[in-house]
C-alpha cells in the first residue's frame, strides 16, 4: 500500500480496534511518577495519534501510556505536497507533515469525551501554528496549555520538529529561557501538570548541555529525546528529499547517544525528573536497552509501521520471559 494511504488508513484501524476489543493492561516494570501509575514503559509517540481519535484503540492494544499531537491553537492544514515516505527494508521513515492539527478546541472536546479516570496516563504534545511569528510562538503554547489543563497528564513542549520553519531556534539558548519564562508566568491558577521538553536529535552536545541547563532552571520536569533528524547522515544510502525529518533505524544511534549524555550531563540532577526515549527503537532488545541506559518510559513511532501494532504485546512477552530467564 502506498505511504500515503496507510497514513490515513491506520488512524481508523486503530480507532476501530479500540471500539471492538476491551481496553487491555500489559503489566512490566510497573512505574510511578508524580501521582500518575504506569502499568508498563512503552507509548505512544507524538505524532502518531495528532488529534486524541485513537486513544481507546492504544487502551487495547496494551499501551503504557499515549502521547497526543503535536496539537496547534488553530486547525491547520500542515505542507502541501508529498510528506510522508519510507524505506522498508532501512526501517526507516520521512516526513515533513509541519502540524497537521485539526486544532486545540477539537482536541479538547475529544479528550474532554474519553472514558476516566485514564486508563493510562496521557501526554498532550503542542506546538505552534506555521502563521504564529516565532516572538509570539509563546503564545501558541500558552492557549494549547490553558485549553487543554485538567484533561491531560502531562504536557510536551515541542519546539524540535524541523517542519515547521524556525521553530528550532527556540532550542537556542537566547531564546530558550525566555520563552520558557513566558509559559510558565502564564500557567493557570493551581497549575500542576508536569512540562517535559522534546528535544532535537540534530543539537551538538554542548547545545544539548546548555537546553538541559536552562530548562532544569525554567522548571522543566523531563525530557524526550528524541524527535526526527534532519541531519544530512540520518539520510545517508537513503533516496528521501533533503528537507524533512528522518525517523527509525537511521536515528537509533544517535538518539541513544542523546540518552547517554543526558544522563551523564544530568548527574545527580536527573532524580525526580522524567526521562523519556524515542527514535529508532525497532526491537524488544531496542526497548530494554534504552531502559538499561537510563529511560524511565519508551516511545515508538516508527516501530508500529515496520513491527505492526501488536508490538506492545510482543515486547510485554519479551519483558516476562526475561524475568523467566
Ligand atoms: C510521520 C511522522 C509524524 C510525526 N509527527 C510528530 C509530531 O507531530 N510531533 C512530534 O513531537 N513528533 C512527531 N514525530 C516524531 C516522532 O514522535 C519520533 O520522535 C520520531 O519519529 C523518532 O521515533 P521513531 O524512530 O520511533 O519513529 C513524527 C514522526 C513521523 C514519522
Amino acid at each position: 500500500m502506498p505511504t500515503s494511504w496507510s497514513h490515513k488508513l491506520s488512524p481508523l484501524a486503530i480507532n476501530l480496534y479500540g471500539r471492538m476489543w476491551d481496553y487491555q493492561t500489559l503489566t512490566w516494570m510497573p512505574f510511578s511518577w508524580r501521582g500518575l501509575d504506569f502499568t508498563n514503559r512503552l507509548g505512544i509517540a507524538g505524532g502518531v495519534d495528532k488529534n486524541a481519535t485513537q486513544i481507546g484503540g492504544w487502551w487495547s492494544l496494551g499501551a503504557g501510556f499515549v502521547e497526543i499531537g503535536t496539537v496547534t491553537p488553530l486547525a491547520q492544514a500542515g505542507n502541501m505536497g508529498k510528506r510522508v515516505d519510507r524505506d522498508i527494508p532501512a526501517q526507516a521513515l520521512w516526513n515533513r507533515l509541519g502540524f497537521p492539527s485539526l486544532g486545540v478546541d477539537y482536541v479538547a472536546e475529544k479528550l474532554a469525551n474519553i472514558y476516566k479516570p485514564h486508563f493510562t496516563p496521557i501526554f498532550a504534545n503542542i506546538g505552534k501554528n506555521q502563521a504564529t511569528p516565532l516572538e509570539l510562538a509563546h503564545e501558541d503554547y500558552t492557549r494549547c496549555i490553558n485549553k487543554l489543563h485538567g484533561l491531560v497528564d502531562a504536557f510536551v513542549i515541542n519546539i524540535s520538529s524541523p517542519n515547521t520553519k524556525g521553530l528550532r531556534n527556540l532550542l537556542d539558548e537566547k531564546y530558550l529561557e525566555n520563552f520558557l519564562k513566558f509559559i510558565k508566568e502564564k500557567l493557570p491558577q493551581g497549575f500542576a501538570t508536569p512540562l517535559l521538553l522534546k528535544l532535537s536529535p540534530d543539537m551538538t552536545i554542548q547545545e544539548l548541555e546548555v537546553v538541559l541547563n536552562v530548562s532544569l532552571l525554567q522548571g522543566i520536569e523531563g525530557w524526550i529525546l528524541t524527535n526526527t533528524s534532519s541531519s544530512s547522515n540520518s539520510r545517508k544510502n537513503l533516496s528521501f528529499p533533503e528537507e524533512g525529518g528522518v525517523s527509525g533505524r537511521p536515528i537509533s544511534e544517535v538518539s541513544r547517544g542523546f540518552l547517554k549524555s543526558t544522563m551523564d550531563i544530568l548527574g545527580d540532577r536527573r532524580s525526580g525528573k522524567l526521562i523519556v526515549a524515542v527514535g529508532g527503537v525497532l526491537s524488544e532488545e531496542d526497548v530494554f536497552d534504552r531502559i538499561d541506559l537510563g529511560a524511565d518510559l519508551v516511545q515508538v513511532y516508527s516501530s508500529l509501521v515496520f513491527n505492526g501494532p501488536f508490538f506492545f504485546r510482543k515486547v510485554n512477552d519479551y519483558a516476562h520471559l526475561k524475568v523467566l530467564i
